[in-house]
């Protein structure tokens, strides 16, 4: 027998279960996942990074960088504070503003479901969308569950399928895929908040090896740490990077972020003039990086051989390392997606579609992309919180 729902929400993720938490009617959220939130249990290290203190507009990429505004202005970081507070949540400030749980991330998942039974919505877990269409008036879907086939008719269908990152945990396109069949555009999708790798492996005597680092690419700058991998390079400097980087850029790397290398080592040469140069230069920055680079840079002699101009060219080429990454690791280990449905088919005020009344798009399938450090899942509440307070 055909069940009738009000709105059906595709997704149990961080957007689909905010969106069924906040709508009104019968509300049914499937996932074809055994567990809700799966992303959100393994975020932040099992912590959940679930929000930035700092969040703005300008931490998020999107075709229209504007579109993400109104929602993120009616859903902010504080009102997140405020729900994990009033579920008994502890967390903590960790840096830049990220914030994190003090105990486990699937108490976030908690939260999230408890919001939702509040609210009345159903969820169905282990369950696939068969069919899918449209009538001019309601959506008819065909569901597969427990090895049987139930008919649903709903007035609203949500989109929340979030991308295309991680795919061994059952992450697809099929929002944008949907969304497509719908009339909606995409834009172009890739990986991002992810490694960046080197054909050669460059690197793979260093694996393993941190520094702080200034990185840039594509007219955006992150100050943060940087991790030598196998395959070429990772930490937050360089997974904030990704999100800029295109195939064929180089990236520039600034090993000397704070500025003060070159008078360290003018006046480090002053009192120990006979110290070896990349001894000295270890004091600095971690010692295999500098043997790495010693034969390029001619690290040779004591301190006391090295001119003031010396000293500068080596600071310039340190402070300004160019390296051309020809890959990243790929869906397989980024963090999100970048780009998804166009946002120009969407209202930024509910998140409905301007082609199909009664759809509705949210979360990371959305061509809104967050820095890393909590903004994906602010963009994941808030604009499942603008959909749901829409229904
Ligand atoms: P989300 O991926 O959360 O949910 C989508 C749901 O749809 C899933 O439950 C999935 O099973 C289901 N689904 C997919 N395809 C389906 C299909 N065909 N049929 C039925 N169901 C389907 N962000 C952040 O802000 N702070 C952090 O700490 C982290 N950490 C982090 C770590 C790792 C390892 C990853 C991979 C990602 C993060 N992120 C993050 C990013 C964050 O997890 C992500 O942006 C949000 O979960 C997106 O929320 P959505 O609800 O849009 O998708």
């Amino acid at each position: 027998m055909t069940q009738a729902v009000d709105t059906l929400i595709l997704g149990a993720g961080a957007a689909g279960m905010m969106c069924a938490a906040h709508s009104g009617g019968r509300t049914l959220v499937i996932d074809h996942a055994r567990a809700p939130g799966e992303k959100i249990r393994i975020s932040g290290g099992g912590r959940c990074n679930f929000t930035n203190l700092h969040t703005a507009p300008e931490n998020f990429l999107s075709r229209n960088p504007h579109f993400c505004k109104s929602a993120l202005a009616r859903y902010t970081q504080w009102d997140v504070i405020d729900l994990v507070g009033r579920h008994g949540i502890a967390w903590h400030e960790k840096t830049l503003g990220q914030l994190f749980c003090d105990g486990r991330s699937t108490q976030i998942v908690g939260m999230l479901v408890d919001e939702m039974r509040r609210a009345g919505a159903e969820l169905w877990l282990s369950t696939q969308l068969a069919d899918l269409s449209h009538d001019g008036d309601r959506f008819h879907a065909t569901l597969e569950r427990e090895g049987a086939q139930q008919a649903i008719t709903a007035r609203n269908l949500v989109l929340a399928t979030g991308g295309k990152s991680i795919p061994g945990m059952g992450a697809t396109g099929m929002a944008c895929d949907i969304a497509q069949r719908f009339g909606h555009a995409l834009t172009e999708t890739r990986p991002a908040l992810v490694p960046l790798t080197f054909s050669d492996a460059p690197f793979a005597a260093l694996s393993g090896t941190a520094l702080p680092v200034r990185a840039s690419c594509g007219g955006a700058a992150f100050e943060e740490a940087a991790l030598f991998t196998h395959r070429g390079l990772s930490g937050p400097a360089i997974l904030q990077i990704s999100s800029y980087w295109r195939e064929g850029d180089g990236i520039a790397l600034d090993l000397d972020p704070g500025g003060t290398l070159y008078d360290d080592l003018r006046a480090e040469r002053q009192r120990h003039g006979r110290r070896n140069f990349t001894t000295a230069l270890s004091q600095h920055l971690p010692a295999r990086l500098v043997t790495n680079l010693a034969p390029a840079l001619d690290l040779s002699g004591n301190l006391a051989d090295q001119s003031d101009a010396r000293l500068g060219q080596i600071v310039g080429a340190l402070r300004d390392w160019r390296l051309k990454p020809t890959g990243s690791e790929g869906y397989r280990t980024a963090e999100v997606m970048l780009g998804g449905i166009d946002t120009a088919g969407l209202s930024s005020a509910t998140m409905e579609s301007r082609h199909l009344p009664g759809l509705y798009a949210i979360g990371e399938a959305v061509d809104v992309t967050g820095w890393l450090g909590g903004y994906n899942f602010q963009w994941a509440w808030a604009s499942g919180h603008a959909a749901g307070q829409a229904i």
